[in-house]
């Protein structure tokens, strides 16, 4: 007999950041940086791990929503609004909850940010390399806008965009 054993998922909570988030957004992002394949530009993973200090700095320009489960920061991106246009940065998630909707939800309360700003059009972008990313997006409505190579410390960067 086969017994069947019933896994309980909590419940997502998609929010704003506040700066009490800091600390948390941090470790989150360490462990996305340090989860990332091998041969990336050390640059890239920098970037992917700022301080407490340059993340607070980020916060001027940038609206951060963060999803948590069971009071855990599992994800977070990034509002960047540019002539008008919202620019979708610093999209990461946990490695440890990935594949349970955890992007799905925070890419839909960014666009809906997007939407409340009038915002016509998200775009994105993610290296080449980042298969995921790219499955991600076209998977929630975003058509590819192009390709710019060696972009980003030599790496080819692809481009996404979903008109609102
Ligand atoms: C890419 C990333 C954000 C996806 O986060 P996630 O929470 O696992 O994504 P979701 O669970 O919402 O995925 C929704 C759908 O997107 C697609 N998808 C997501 N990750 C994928 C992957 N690694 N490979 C293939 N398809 C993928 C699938 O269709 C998935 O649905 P399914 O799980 O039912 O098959 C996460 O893997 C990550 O943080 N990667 C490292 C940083 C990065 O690439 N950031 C993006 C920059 S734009």
């Amino acid at each position: 007999m086969h017994e069947t054993v019933e896994k309980k998922v909590s419940p997502l909570v998609v929010e704003r950041l506040t700066h009490s988030d800091v600390p948390a957004i941090c470790g989150l992002y360490k462990k996305v940086g340090d989860a990332q394949g091998p041969g990336l530009p050390a640059e890239l993973i920098k970037a992917w791990q700022p301080t407490p200090l340059e993340f607070t700095s980020r916060m001027e320009g940038i609206t951060y929503f963060a999803a948590r489960r069971d009071g855990r920061m599992v994800g977070a991106v990034g509002c960047e609004s540019v002539r008008g246009a919202v620019h979708l940065v610093h999209l990461g998630v946990d490695p440890d909850a990935r594949r349970q909707g955890v992007a799905t939800a925070l890419v839909g309360a960014a666009i809906d940010w997007a939407k409340r700003s009038n915002a016509p059009v998200v775009w994105a972008d993610a290296l080449q390399r980042f298969t995921g990313a790219a499955a991600l997006l076209k998977r929630l409505g975003f058509a590819d806008a192009g390709l710019l190579h060696k972009h980003e410390w030599a790496e080819d960067v692809r481009l996404f965009e979903r008109v609102l």
